[in-house]
Formats: structure tokens, sequence, C-alpha cells
């Protein structure tokens, strides 16, 4: 259906390294889209900035104390201004037609149902969501008529090749990782790498998190159960292989033998733009894929002994229940303690373990028990840390 009018996009996370590349395609898009809400965490600064640029109509600032500054900096403008975790809720239930899920964290678990449960389109690249609430998630689209559309790079070149009629013709996802930074380290030196190394990714530029979850392939192990929860196929069909070059963004392998691949050079701004211009496509400018440069694409296989976060994630999606909150609350609490130089790069893995090996937790049935597992995950996280400093 040809669309008609711009669309208007709320941007959950806009001070952050999606929000802002979504930013960017809306104010290349050429009217086809209109920011009707921004959200951030904290940096005020950056959303007024956003606002101001993007003619927003509300900016939110979610920690509360942000709401003076952020109504001084927008004074004049007439844009609305609001904080505090009820105004994230109600950005979310604004009426715009697509609202992009970019904050990081199972933070962003609420702000994203609330979008759901009005039947808005969600541009999903929040991933820890569907990791930590993935059955209910994809249960509140189906019951109020939300729909997920993939923003992360792997998910949406699956989403790109893969043939929905014809599903049951589908023999395995391939989800292509970049290896990350660590890619060929060895585990000595791996136990002594610094935040700063973990989040210099060697293809991607992205927010903190997300990037030492690249330097462990955890996120390899999220965007695992991501895959499962978006697309209908079973755990052992979803593979991961090694791509050091991330050019193709994943594949999708077909029962007469066929694999279909998405290739493009590595910026998120074009799974934005599939996303956010779905089912129609839009052009956008910055860097093209030159096959003719003597591009080499390789492939190989993941080390699990040098990257045990992986088999982690592996084993939670096939054991279900409750797991998954707790990998993924584990996981946080394990980074967070990394990046403030609290835990060693290894240690990261080993708290998400001992966390795992702890839990009694039961499914969850609601969001409220979702809530509830992750809580006492990260308590259990918390008092799994290594005290001895960064000596992993
Ligand atoms: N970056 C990428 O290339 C990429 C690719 C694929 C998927 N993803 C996924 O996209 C999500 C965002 O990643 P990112 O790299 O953009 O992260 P980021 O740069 O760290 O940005 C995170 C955003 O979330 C906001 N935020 C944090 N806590 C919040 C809270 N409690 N309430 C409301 N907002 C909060 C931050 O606000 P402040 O900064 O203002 O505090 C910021 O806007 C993650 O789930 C990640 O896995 C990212």
């Amino acid at each position: 259906m040809a669309v008609t009018g711009p669309r208007r996009v709320t941007v959950m996370g806009a001070t952050g390294s999606v929000g802002r590349q979504t930013l960017d395609v809306i104010a290349q898009s050429g009217g086809r889209f209109v920011v009707e809400a921004l959200v951030g965490g904290r940096d005020v600064d950056k959303l007024a900035r956003a606002a101001r640029a993007s003619g927003a109509r509300l900016a939110v600032v979610a920690d509360p104390q942000g709401y003076a500054a952020l109504g001084a900096a927008l004074a004049g403008t007439g844009i609305e201004v609001a904080a505090g975790p009820e105004a994230v809720l109600d950005a979310a239930g604004r009426p715009a037609e697509i609202v992009v899920a970019a904050i990081v964290g199972a933070a962003g678990l609420a702000s994203t149902l609330a979008a759901i449960r009005r039947g808005a389109t969600v541009a999903l690249a929040n991933k820890e969501t569907l990791v930590c609430a993935g059955s209910l998630v994809t249960a509140a689209c189906a019951a109020h008529g939300g729909r997920l559309i993939p923003v992360d790079s792997e998910h949406s070149a699956i989403f790109q090749v893969f043939d929905r009629s014809q599903s049951d013709q589908v023999e395995k996802l391939i989800l292509t990782a970049s290896g990350g930074p660590f890619r060929t380290r060895s585990l000595a030196d791996m136990a002594r790498a610094t935040p700063a190394e973990a989040v210099a990714h060697p293809n991607w530029s992205m927010g903190a998190k997300i990037s030492v979850d690249s330097a462990t392939m955890m996120n390899k192990g999220l965007e695992m159960i991501e895959a499962f929860h978006l697309f209908p196929v079973r755990e052992d069909q979803i593979e991961v292989v090694v791509h050091p070059q991330s050019i193709v963004h994943s594949m999708v392998a077909y029962a007469d033998g066929s694999v279909l691949a998405q290739l493009g050079t590595p910026d998120m701004r074009t799974p934005i733009a599939v996303a956010l211009s779905w089912p129609q496509r839009m052009p956008l400018e910055g860097p093209r894929l030159d096959l003719r440069s003597n591009l080499s694409l390789t492939f190989e296989p993941a080390d699990l002994e040098r990257f045990p976060s992986l088999k982690l994630a592996r084993d939670v999606l096939r054991a279900g229940g409750a797991l998954p909150t707790v990998l993924n609350a584990a996981n946080e609490v394990a980074v967070a303690a990394f990046l403030a130089s609290r835990i060693g790069f290894l240690d990261i893995a080993r708290v998400v373990e001992q966390t795992l090996a702890r839990s009694t937790a039961r499914a969850p049935s609601s969001i409220a028990e979702v809530e509830a597992i992750d809580a006492e995950a990260r308590r259990g996280a918390e008092a799994s840390l290594p005290t001895s400093g960064r000596a992993a």
C-alpha cells in the first residue's frame, strides 16, 4: 500500500548511537517522516539539541532530575517537555505510527510494550526486550496488532530475505558476527583487556554496552534469542558464523540449497531506513559497497572456548523458561561492572554463568514476573562480582 503524507516517528533512546542515526535518516528523508517525540535517558544537552534540530513536538528525559534543565534548554521553542519514567511511557503512547525502540537494556521493555499495546509499528533496536520477555512481547503484538520490524543489522538482513509465505522451506538462519575487537586475541590477552580496548569495535561505532557485548560475543548470543522470537524457526535452525568484514549482514538458507544474503557497508542507517520506510524503500546517502575493490569475504566458526558467552546464550535459548531473563540481567550488571573497571573482561561470562547456575526462577507469565526475575538476577549478579578489581 502506498504511504501518503509524512509518518510520525517517536524515538526512544534518541541521544544514543541508534537514536542519533535514526534522526539522521529522518533528516535525509525529504519529509517522509516527522518527529513526534524524543526520549533520552540523562543527557539533557544532547536531547535538547536533537529536539530543536528535528522539530520534535515533545522531548522527554527519563531522569526526573533533568526536567528543569531540559525546560530551560527548550524555553521559547514551543517543544513540550517532560521527565521521569511515567513520561517515558506517555511518550511511547503518543500517536506516532512508528516508535523506534533504541533505549539500551531491559530499561527499554516497558516503553516498547506501551507502543505495541496501542498497535504501533516498533522499529526494534533494543534486542534486550526480546531476550528478557520475548514470548510476552510477541504475544502482545498478536493481541494488539503491534508490529516489530528489526533494526539490528543481522535481523534486518534476515527480514529482507526471509520468505514468510514459505517459512517451512527455510532450513536455517545464519547470523554473521564480526568477532569483535578480540577475535584473534588469546585468553591471556583478553584477561588483561581494558574497557577502552573492548569498546573499540573494528567495524561498527556503537554504544558502550553493545560494544562490550560484541567483544564477549554475548551480542551474538542475544541476537540468536532475538532471532528466535522474530522469525518462525526452531532454536536448532539458528547458526552463527564469524565474518570479520561485516559486509554480509546475515543469511537465510532454504531447503533447495539456496542461501540468500543481504550485503552492505557496516552502516546502521541502512537497516534503520529499511525499518522506517518498510514496506517501501527510501533513498539514503552514504558509502556504497564496491565489489570491484578486491573485497574478500571470509567466514569461520566461532570459538566457544574463548567466547563462552555465546555458549551460555545457546544453552539458555535451548532451556528457555526464566533463564533468558536471568542471562540478560546478569550480563547488564557484569558489563556495567567491567566498564566501571570493577571486574576483568573474562569475569563478565563468569558472573553470568554463576548467576544462571544459582537461579531457581520459573518461567514468567506476566511482565511483572519478568521484572521480578530481572531484579532478583541483578541482585544475584551483584553478589557474584569478584571483589579483586580488574584481575580476572
Ligand atoms: N549502536 C548500534 O549500532 C546498535 C546496533 C544494533 C542494535 N543496537 C541496540 O540498540 C540499543 C541502543 O544501543 P546504542 O548503541 O544506541 O546505545 P547507546 O548509544 O548507549 O544509547 C542508549 C540510549 O538509551 C538511553 N537510555 C539509557 N537508559 C535509559 C532509561 N532508563 N530510560 C530511557 N532512556 C535510557 C540513553 O540516554 P542517555 O545517553 O541520554 O542517558 C541513550 O539515548 C541497544 O539495545 C543495542 O543492543 C545498537
